[in-house]
């Protein structure tokens, strides 16, 4: 297909309508029915707009999606595929842990697995662009959208961005059946919402946008990703939709992104109440301008950019640049050839939520569950007398936010994960309603808590107290699941809690009544079984937090690599005033980043450095060796931090720069290598560029960012060692 002769035949309504983007709903061909919560009344979308549109949101199965593409091309004058686009974040119909859950792997091939195996489902399905990998950067749990984040870290975000492209785009997007096309999302800083209010402002200096936010897009758009996705807030005054200097100066010009940029849903137009246009006209203007192509869910474009062509507000060239990297992606994707790409009915029953994918599932669900804590209790014998109760005991609300294709009929609950591992003696009580727990409800669970050994409390928050529109002011698990947890330990203290849930929470009131705390998150189709192999010691739990628990709602934003203050707090002189700290509580999280237990110990000893110098030519081997001191098989994810001592602007206390994960039978020891090289230290300086400045690092190794070994080295500029 030859984009620029296509570009030539068609007519400017043509073009525009290729900028376009609505749900599938609205689409001839489409089984089922839609509710637009955005303006869409007044959006002055004809049947003209809808044939001839360039993109489709949504569109669930093989057979909706066929039919919608069919009645597309027999009215479409050029003969132009629909791409279709869609939500697939942690999975189609096989539905994986969410990307916080499964962060806490801290595996990237994981991650590129479940990735692969999501878009295998989302093509055969016939699914082009996934909007998908999420990659902001967050560091407020009250948002809720921080489930569909990879946590608090620049470093690890941007491993696992990486990981998650790969396994959607697959080696060679353009022959490879089982791919889908990755758009990053949302650029810029989102994560950074104040008050983790959804929607809201993002404050921050340029200096630490570089530094912290915009790694994980830039990892995942050199690993090849070819769709970016605007952000719905301000970044330095200017919402992300009409930012020029975010949009065109920074990913086009300085980045080098060809690729489509979409609007997320409406946001052009909600150019008008952030209050940086008066209209539609003029924010069609600001958004063309900034270099947004397709327009998702509102009209601006289709009812304005002609006009703002012949008034010369706008040059058609403008337009032209938007429609060929269009055309372009649908070549990529071969859709010329193809339209319905991969689309395959016949092959989508069989691989879709197969065996195998459920097989994954489970592992995937497993890897991610975090030990908060444990005095011995886990892991429990079979044949212990247990009760199983609590809102999400027999629950099939596993899945999570951004599962809509998943079905919440497959999901394997907690019950049926404990007895389909044979577990003898369980009773169980169920309770319908996480928020009002019923009378009956606690006195028969207390009843049964009382007549048994040990009782596996299921708690947690619903899918729709997180994701999009889910921030909480107050993140402690429901008043009436407390309550219950406070009445069952009145009774029986052998309480092990198992948390469901897809932000961190505040546990003050949990972690006094219960001898230990299995964080499963929203572990997916498989979660029953995975939870339940943990619990019974099938699984050996090695997951660690990407984002920091804090110890009150009062500490946030609370993360690990914080700056240091001209007046640090330090422990052991907790009484002096005039420092940085709260008087009525830690300046410490609960559970920080990379920490989770184990049913077994590891020790580490000889931290080893090669050099104590390292220059730009050269690179210092740093070893540890882990020992497991414990009795049972385990997994240890081993991380390397990095302090800079003094630096042209303020440095993290740490900075997470390696992780290894390594496996150690009782009483066996591991020598683990990291390299150290120049590139790994340099930082945004505030003249905006990175390098390093020569002076002392300190280098930790350890099981979590707060217990680690610590050694030291100096940077020094020129080749030669002294
Ligand atoms: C709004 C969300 O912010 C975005 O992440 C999503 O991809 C779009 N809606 C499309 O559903």
């Amino acid at each position: 297909m030859d984009i620029d002769a296509l570009l030539k035949e068609m007519t400017l309504d043509e073009k525009i309508d290729q900028l376009m983007q609505l749900a599938a709903f609205l689409f001839d061909g489409a089984s089922h029915e839609g509710e637009i919560t955005g303006p869409l009344s007044d959006l002055g979308i004809d049947s003209r707009t809808i044939h001839n549109s360039g993109s489709v949101l949504g569109g669930s199965g093989a057979k909706e999606i066929k039919n919608i593409q069919d009645a597309h091309l027999k009215t479409n004058r050029l003969n132009i595929p629909l791409l279709i686009m869609a939500d697939i974040i942690h999975g189609y119909k096989t539905i994986f842990p969410h990307n916080l859950a499964i962060s806490c792997a801290f595996d990237p091939k994981l991650v590129e697995e479940t990735a692969a195996i999501a878009a295998k489902e989302a093509a055969v399905s016939g699914i082009h662009v996934t909007f998908a990998p999420m990659v902001d950067l967050v560091r407020d749990p009250r948002w809720g959208r921080v489930m569909e984040s990879t946590g608090e870290d620049p470093y690890l975000n941007s491993e696992l961005a990486k990981a998650f492209v790969k396994g959607f785009q697959g080696a060679d997007i353009h022959s490879s059946k089982d791919s889908v096309a990755a758009c990053v999302k949302h650029f810029a800083a989102y994560g950074a919402i104040e008050a983790g209010r959804d929607y809201n402002t993002v404050n921050m200096s340029n200096r630490e946008l570089r530094e912290l936010y915009l790694p994980g897009y830039k990892a995942a758009l050199e690993e090849g990703a070819l769709m970016v996705m605007t952000a719905f807030n301000t970044v330095d005054g200017k919402p992300c939709s009409g930012n020029k200097a975010l949009m065109r100066h920074l990913l086009r010009d300085e980045w080098a992104f060809d690729g489509v940029v979409i609007s997320d849903w409406g946001a052009i137009r909600e150019l008008i109440p952030h209050g940086v246009a008066k209209d539609e006209k003029a924010a069609a203007a600001l958004a063309i301008e900034a270099g947004v192509d397709i327009e998702m869910m509102t009209s601006t474009y289709v009812s304005h950019l002609k006009e703002l062509l012949e008034e010369g507000a706008i040059e058609e060239s403008r337009i032209d640049e938007s429609v060929r990297r269009i055309l372009t992606l649908k070549k990529t994707l071969g859709l010329f050839d193809n339209p319905y790409r991969f689309l395959d009915e016949q092959r989508a029953e069989e691989v879709i939520f197969s065996e195998e994918h459920r097989k994954v599932a489970r592992r995937a669900a497993e890897d991610s569950i975090v030990l908060l804590e444990n005095d011995g209790i886990l892991p429990l014998s079979k044949k212990d007398s247990l009760a199983l109760i609590g809102p999400f005991a027999e629950s099939n609300d596993l899945l999570g936010p951004w599962s809509w294709i998943g079905d919440r009929e497959d999901v394997e609950t907690i019950k049926a994960g404990i007895e389909a591992d044979d577990v003898k003696a369980l009773v169980t009580q169920p309770i319908k309603d996480i928020h009002r727990i019923t009378e009956e409800e606690i006195n028969a669970s207390v009843e049964l808590a009382k007549a048994s050994d040990k009782v596996i409390l299921a708690l947690g928050e619903s899918s729709d107290m997180s994701g999009e529109g889910g921030s909480r002011s107050k993140i402690e698990l429901p008043e009436a699941q407390l309550d219950l947890l406070k009445k069952v330990s009145e009774v029986n203290t052998q309480i092990i809690v198992v948390l469901i849930n897809g932000r961190p929470l505040d546990l003050t009131r949990v972690v006094p009544y219960a001898r230990a705390i299995v964080e499963a998150w929203f572990p997916g189709s498989c979660g029953g079984s995975a939870i339940s192999h943990v619990l019974f010691g099938v699984k050996n739990p090695s997951a660690k937090l990407t984002m920091s628990f804090p110890d009150s709602v009062g500490q946030i934003p609370v993360y690990y690599n914080h700056h240091n203050t001209g007046r640090p707090y330090d422990d052991n002189n907790p009484h002096n005033r005039y420092v940085s700290k709260f008087i009525d509580g830690p300046n410490k999280p609960r559970y920080p980043f990379g920490y989770g237990l184990s049913y077994t110990t590891f020790e580490y000893e000889d931290l080893t450095l090669s050099s104590q110098v390292l220059t730009e030519q050269t690179t210092i081997d740093v070893s540890v060796t882990v020992k497991n001191t414990g009795t049972t098989p385990g997994e240890e994810i081993v991380q390397l931090y990095i302090r800079d001592h003094v630096g042209e602007v303020v440095r993290p206390l740490k900075e997470l720069k390696a992780f290894k994960k390594i496996q150690l039978n009782p009483n066996e020891a591991k020598t683990v290598m990291f390299k150290v090289n120049e590139q790994m230290l340099r930082y945004t300086h505030s003249d905006l560029t990175d390098y390093t400045d020569p002076g002392d690092f300190s280098v930790f190794v350890g099981t979590s960012s707060e217990q680690t070994l610590e050694a030291s080295f100096y940077y020094q500029l020129g080749s030669e060692e002294n």
